[in-house]
């Protein structure tokens, strides 16, 4: 880590040089995380993009592959997944040497330039070694668009239907909706139904949607599907919003019209889940971009821009009767911690910058905390008046945008039990009881928090310093 790379996160993936924005073909392979990404790799802002390539084998560390996907003739490379394609129904490997499909967008700049409308569609590539390299189907594109200026971010799982069928299922994002397509082989498609006009926030486009199977606390089987929309989030910018429903034919049937969102943090976009994971992980594995588009070209990094989330397990919980999405810090980020300190004392040092810390809120349900650093900068997270907020207002650099500087707040009217923060060189994560209510945030303190200070509410304060 140089001078200039201060923010550079310790231990959340960030790309060693160049642009990255969404997470894409996430999937697991045989021991490793493969994690794929929004890529321009010779420039620190967006332009043509590529799929970037990481893996890692224990879901904290992560190695940089070769970029596993160029821009071509048909266009750029935009968001997209991955699926193993066990039975060979593709056609594109062998029984004995099955494929790794990636469905993505292709994006084609002329058209768009050109006044076209039909400049995204559906494309694929594969793999025959593990997801290590990629060939481009030549029949592109499997999915054409027919007139949609807005037409991508393709997210394909494997479905059986009533009749004992597996067929393949296509979660795609159409301007102001989400499209289901079902497809036998991944390259011929049809579409199965629509969903999202005059429902949930419309503030802005919807993009790179996720159609979830879930159980909900009383054993029920729901969907959730994830669509994540720019602008229009609740701190402004890009966020995700989600619904709970039933789906069923090809027609996702919401259970009711409230609006829900991911994270109350102004810098998760993007997020979707990992496909292939063993059945007896049983969990649902998200990663988002830990970023906003109102801001994400422009914040103070050097020679790369962009950082993910920290890995995050996806549970319905019950809160008083209502349905929501938890998000979990997934269980092996325990493995970063190094160093355990019991905290007694209302003001104490940080052990460094990788940090995390864990505390039980108090009866009031009221709580106060702040970093801050020998420059008097200082990042406050509380629960005050049933709001929990993050307050980044006086947390150093935002002069780059308007819109930086700012205080983020989320209702919560329930109990706060206990609060779990992630500390990087440029981030702040709060997860609340585990992860009911998240707030993520990014942070450009001019040096780095040194101290912090307990104002009232927090008990058996415990920090840890985490692996850097
Ligand atoms: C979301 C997004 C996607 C698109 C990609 C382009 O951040 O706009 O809809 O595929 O980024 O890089």
């Amino acid at each position: 880590t140089t001078q200039t790379e201060i923010y550079r996160p310790l231990y959340h993936f960030s790309p060693k040089n160049g642009w990255m924005n969404d997470p894409n073909g996430l999937i697991y392979i045989e021991g490793e995380y493969h994690l794929f990404f929004q890529h321009y790799p010779d420039s620190t802002v967006w332009g043509p993009m590529h799929w970037g390539h990481a893996t890692s084998k224990d879901l904290i560390h992560w190695e940089e592959q070769p970029i596993a996907l160029y821009p071509d003739s048909l266009g750029y490379i935009f968001s997209g997944s991955a699926v193993y394609d066990s039975s060979n129904s593709s056609g594109l490997g062998t029984s004995e040497t099955p494929p790794i499909v990636a469905i993505f967008t292709y994006h084609d700049m002329e058209g768009e330039r050109s006044g076209a409308s039909d400049y995204q569609k559906q494309g694929i590539a594969y793999s025959l070694d593990k997801g290590k390299t990629w060939e481009k189907y030549e029949g592109n594109p499997v999915l054409p668009n027919q007139g949609v200026r807005d037409f991508r971010d393709p997210k394909v799982r494997k479905m059986t239907q009533a009749d004992g069928t597996e067929s393949w299922v296509m979660t795609l994002a159409a301007k102001d909706q989400v499209q289901f397509y079902r497809s036998l082989d991944l390259k011929n498609w049809s579409l199965l139904g629509e969903f999202g006009k005059g429902v949930g926030a419309h503030g802005g486009v919807w993009e790179c949607p996720d159609l979830l199977s879930m159980k909900a606390p009383d054993g029920t089987d729901k969907w959730v599907l994830l669509v994540s929309i720019n602008p229009g989030g609740p701190q402004k910018g890009s966020a995700t919003q989600y619904f709970i429903g039933d789906f069923q034919d090809g027609q996702f049937v919401p259970d009711d019209t409230m609006i829900r969102w991911l994270d109350y943090g102004p810098d998760n976009y993007a997020g979707v889940t990992w496909s292939n994971l063993p059945e007896e992980q049983n969990r649902t594995l998200f990663i988002g971009w830990m970023s906003n588009w109102l801001y994400a070209q422009v914040v103070p990094t050097s020679s790369w821009r962009s950082s993910l989330t920290l890995p995050r397990i996806l549970e319905l919980v019950d809160i008083n009767g209502t349905l929501l999405l938890k998000s979990k810090p997934a269980s092996e980020l325990i493995n970063l911690r190094k160093e355990t300190y019991s905290i007694s004392k209302n003001e104490s040092e940080l052990p460094g910058i990788a940090t995390e810390i864990q505390a039980s809120v108090n009866s009031e349900d009221q709580f106060n905390i702040t970093f801050y650093n020998e420059l008097g900068e200082e990042l406050a997270i509380n629960k005050e008046n049933g709001l929990v907020t993050i307050d980044r207002s006086k947390a150093g650099k935002g002069s780059f945008h308007e819109d930086f500087n700012a205080m983020h707040s989320a209702p919560m009217s329930w109990k706060a039990e206990e609060i779990r923060i992630f500390l990087d060189a440029s981030s702040v994560e709060l997860f609340v009881n585990e992860g009911e209510l998240v707030l993520t945030s990014l942070v450009f303190p001019s040096s780095p928090w040194s101290r912090m200070k307990i104002n009232f509410g927090l008990n058996d304060l415990v920090v840890y310093s985490l692996q850097d």
